[in-house]
């Protein structure tokens, strides 16, 4: 990586601003999955261990500048204390005199947690003063939030404006193992799209496609390369709006050489429910009342050999509604494929992460991205903003 990373810095006795993705879901005040907090751990150690006074920052949720106590970092804290093994202190702000107060009461090696920054609207905004205000608190910044990489905001961009800004170990990890795989990878190298809406993967589809040697399509968004091809698929979710859009993408696939895998048969029910009767069938024989829910029997056994001759992977979004058991088979069989590949696998963000976990099989992946919206505006090629702000390599302070 080409940016200051958390290793160019000299962090003893100084104060550095750590932006994490602490954006974890709750139920009430219980956190239902702590893989962020997780994923930040390494960095928060890191520079506990070298005599920091480390200052947390996060976002949860999206208050829109409103102090909203539902989404207070509060119930983090007592899990990221429990993950460190050591007493974080928590400041019920992000900014101002109790904030000040706070940091200055840190000593080497403790660290303390901020609430949310999107409590002022100035966050959003990427408003200078308020960058200006964060950096304001430290002398060193470090950016590990991978997963509002893509936002351009006060303590994700503005602030790097105004310290040396170095990138944490889970941010340089995503960069590298994405970009690694996007610049030269392994061949053959297989991306497997799947998801409700075309429209959320059209740039995905386009950027990978250039890239890649297999691109296999699944769930809802296969319905609508399959109508463009000319199938009736009954009550089907299909994207009528975007049908040109997937006929330019299996144009672009054609021209290029590159082979676009679509269903070839698929698990119909007349109901989206869990317990709907449902049957497979080929692609002409879905009934006017059906709607399919999941990739059948011969394509998982087609994309399983895609997958597995595969040696770099790249997986974002579920082949059916894997949420409900009948029509997880195609998900659940994409995973298994995936988990038994020899070389790199990465499973780019959202409801691919939560279907390899129901599986069981997370561990087997080379690397699993905390981005969401961030993993696909890499995907698509994109620069983020979080990580365009980090200085130069040779900016560091050692
Ligand atoms: C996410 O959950 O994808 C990140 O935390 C970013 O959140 P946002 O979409 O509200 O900016």
């Amino acid at each position: 990586m080409d940016k200051l990373t958390v290793r160019d810095l000299c962090v003893k006795g100084k104060r550095v601003f750590v932006r994490v993705d602490f954006n974890v879901p709750l139920s009430g005040e219980a956190i239902t999955d702590d893989t962020r907090i997780r994923a930040a751990i390494p960095t928060i150690q890191d520079l506990l261990g070298r005599g920091a006074r480390v200052i947390l920052a996060s976002h949860l949720g999206r208050p829109k500048g409103e102090v909203v106590p539902s989404m207070s970092l509060g119930p983090v804290r007592a899990r990221l204390s429990e993950l460190l093994g050591k007493d974080v202190a928590f400041v019920g702000e992000s900014i101002g005199p109790n904030v000040e107060a706070a940091i200055a009461k840190l000593e080497d090696g403790q660290v303390l947690l901020l609430e949310n920054v999107r409590f002022h609207k100035g966050e959003e905004k990427n408003d200078i003063e308020l960058a200006k205000q964060f950096a304001a608190l430290a002398d060193l910044y470090v950016n590990d939030a991978f997963g509002a990489a893509h936002r351009a905001h006060a303590t994700t961009e503005g602030i790097a404006r105004f310290l040396p800004a170095a990138a944490g170990f889970l941010m340089e990890k995503e960069i590298s193992v994405m970009g690694d795989a996007l610049s030269d990878p392994k061949r053959p190298f297989t991306a497997i799209i799947g998801g409700a809406k075309v429209s959320d993967k059209i740039k995905v589809i386009e950027n990978l496609l250039e890239k890649v040697d297999r691109l296999l399509i699944g769930g809802g968004m296969a319905n609508t390369f399959l109508m463009a091809e000319g199938y009736e698929l009954g009550k089907s979710l299909v994207e009528a709006d975007q049908l040109d859009t997937a006929r330019k993408l299996l144009q672009q696939a054609e021209d290029s050489g590159k082979a676009l895998l679509l269903p070839v048969d698929l698990v119909v029910a007349e109901q989206f429910a869990a317990d709907a009767p449902n049957r497979v069938t080929d692609l002409r024989g879905v009934k006017p009342q059906e709607m399919a829910l999941d990739i059948g029997p011969e394509t998982r056994r087609q994309y399983t050999e895609a997958i597995s001759t595969s040696q770099t992977v790249i997986w974002n979004g579920p082949m059916g509604v894997f949420e409900m058991d009948a029509f997880a088979h195609g998900t659940n069989a994409v995973a298994q494929a995936v988990a038994e590949v020899k070389g790199t696998t990465i499973i780019g963000g959202g409801d691919s992460v939560a279907a390899i976990e129901k599986a069981g099989l997370a561990y087997r992946m080379t690397h699993i991205s905390t981005g969401g919206g961030a993993s696909l505006e890499f995907l698509e090629g994109r620069k983020l903003p979080g990580v365009e702000a980090l200085s130069p390599k040779d900016g560091g302070n050692r």
